[in-house]
């Protein structure tokens, strides 16, 4: 079986009450349901922390126990050497997303340090953006 961890960032676990009209109203855990439903024939790990160095950590670790990360490290994204670093230092496919689209809001947003180190960047279609990041992983795992 595909095994994919999503590591998210700072103020994601406030999902479903933080400004939910940028961020949506649901909170992470039913998002993580659906998407466990959806793929069924993916094991989906998920882990969460609003400090950078449990982030760098939880990136070394599951490098070595996943296939590929799905990242979303919120306002990290943003001016964090550390997690670019962390990332480029694991070969494992990478993509990031973002439930907002970046570019559509202020400048600050619009620029990803860590997008540098995945393949590409999923931004503004909300928790969709999950899916769609499973959906392209799954199918370059199965080659
Ligand atoms: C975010 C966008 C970031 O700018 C912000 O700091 C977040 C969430 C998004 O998912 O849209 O925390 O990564």
């Amino acid at each position: 079986m595909n095994k994919v961890v999503i590591i998210n960032g700072p103020n994601l676990n406030l999902l479903g009450t933080r400004e939910p009209e940028i961020y949506g109203s649901e909170t992470f855990d039913a998002i993580l349901n659906e998407l466990r439903n959806s793929f069924s024939a993916v094991e989906i790990s998920y882990f969460q922390s609003n400090v950078e160095g449990e982030l760098v950590t939880a990136i070394q670790e599951y490098s070595h126990t996943q296939q590929a990360i799905i990242v979303n490290l919120g306002a990290y994204s943003h001016y964090s050497i550390a997690l670019l670093d962390a990332l480029k230092a694991t070969a494992l496919p990478k993509v990031e997303v973002h439930l907002s689209n970046i570019y559509q809001r202020e400048e600050f947003r619009a620029k990803s340090l860590t997008a540098q180190a995945c393949i590409g960047v999923i931004s503004g279609f909300g928790k969709h953006g999950y899916g769609m990041a499973i959906q392209y992983l799954k199918q370059l795992l199965v080659k």
